[in-house]
């Protein structure tokens, strides 16, 4: 009797990013190598189930795509699987929609379903796990917030972006003596925001893990001025709450399940106009943050982790996510993974960046001039001094799938 054919299922899920297609590409190369074929599910977690939806996957239609950005399989960070995720926040999936995929899956004859994305969709794929469906999962995000592995991919291409956004913003920023306000992703987490902010030379980096005032911020601008520096470089995060600890977001839309977060960039610039008259500009770089091709880097990592979440679905392991313990490729399971990681205030990047020079927004810094705000100010709350925050997300902010 013929052997039944060794299938390996793959779906990318949640909000795009660079690296997708280099991690589809690395799956199918080494899945084909150990005699298994490959299928593709469509738009995510949809394509498992009322409609299946599907391809089948080889080197031929995978040939070229380990440079392109997006998925080719399509992906959805909304719909019948969102609302989900988070260790404490759990959401039960439809006991109906997780059979359906169970059944998608043997009929298939799936071995491993490998499922690449960020806290929200692999907490699905741990509700998965505890029905026996066979997952593996690839940690995926821009936001680099997974605990377990030193870096997510696409989280590079997106500091590429944002420091090539700084880069430009800095000659113009000379050029008119203005402080540029860039507004970056990262949602709870500032590791873009840290990151950026150095590789390109920021002077101010405010992130939802330091608290910050708005004294500080024009403090920091006027000491700069007062060095001789006409202009200032400010790299917000998307989710850096304002001063009284308000978190900015956009209108949520009636089939949004999460908060879209954006416009602190705005407000804090328009603040620092009115407080010290010093010209002021917003660019709010959005999703070109997910777009393009993926670093060098991340092609690397986006291929090492396709090649051992197929080591994973061999050695069955799985309730897995493959992570990267430099300089290893090691794994651990799902329940681990979906914790979220937040950058610590003490860790070396925020060090160095203070030792530097670059302001925090905390007036943790030994700046030479005081700032006096004017008097129609609202009261801040005080300088933290580097406090840290320790719950940086509120409850709501757990309904992603990211
Ligand atoms: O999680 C990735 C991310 O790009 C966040 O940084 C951002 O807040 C969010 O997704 C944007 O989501 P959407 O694509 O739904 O606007």
């Amino acid at each position: 009797m013929a052997e039944a054919t060794k299938r390996i299922g793959i779906l990318t899920s949640g909000g795009d990013c660079p690296g997708l297609n280099a991690v589809i590409r690395g799956v199918v190369k080494s899945a084909n190598v150990h005699g298994y074929d490959v299928v593709g599910f469509l738009k995510g977690y949809e394509g498992l189930v009322d409609p299946v939806s599907y391809i089948p996957l080889n080197n031929k239609n995978t040939a070229g795509i380990l440079n392109q950005g997006g998925t080719i399989l399509g992906s959805t960070n909304k719909g019948r699987f969102a609302a989900t995720v988070g260790v404490n926040n759990r959401v039960e999936l439809d006991p109906e929609l997780v059979a359906g995929v169970k059944t998608t899956c043997e009929q298939l004859n799936i071995s491993g379903l490998i499922c690449i994305g960020g806290d929200g969709s692999l907490a699905v794929s741990q509700q998965f796990h505890e029905q026996g469906i066979p997952v593996v999962g690839v940690p995926k995000t821009i936001d680099n917030d997974l605990s377990s592995t030193a870096f997510t991919f696409g989280f590079f291409s997106a500091v590429f972006c944002a420091t090539d956004a700084l880069d430009r913003l800095h000659t113009t920023a000379a050029s008119h003596e203005r402080v540029m306000v860039l507004e970056v992703m990262g949602r709870h987490a500032g590791w873009i925001a840290l990151y950026a902010g150095v590789a390109g030379g920021g002077d101010v980096i405010l992130i939802p893990e330091i608290n910050w005032t708005f004294d500080n911020v024009c403090q920091a601008v006027l000491a700069r001025e007062q060095r001789g520096k006409k202009f200032t470089l400010i790299v917000v995060a998307e989710g850096a709450e304002l001063p009284g600890g308000e978190l900015v977001t956009q209108e949520r839309r009636a089939d949004q399940k999460q908060v879209r977060l954006g416009g602190v960039g705005n407000i804090v610039a328009a603040e620092i106009e009115r407080r010290i008259g010093k010209e002021t500009r917003t660019v709010v770089l959005g999703h070109l943050q997910r777009g393009g091709a993926p670093t060098t880097f991340d092609r690397v990592l986006a291929t090492q982790f396709g090649a051992h979440a197929v080591r994973l679905i061999i050695e069955r392991k799985f309730g897995h996510m493959v992570t990267y313990q430099p300089p290893n490729m090691e794994s651990v399971p799902l329940l681990e993974a979906i914790q979220l990681s937040t950058v610590c205030p003490d860790c070396s990047a925020v060090q160095a960046a203070r030792a530097l020079g670059i302001s925090f927004g905390d007036g943790c810094t030994d700046l030479p001039f005081r700032y006096t705000p004017p008097e129609d100010s609202a009261a801040e709350p005080c300088s933290t001094n580097g406090a840290s925050k320790t719950q940086p997300r509120t409850a709501d902010l757990h309904t992603a799938v990211n």
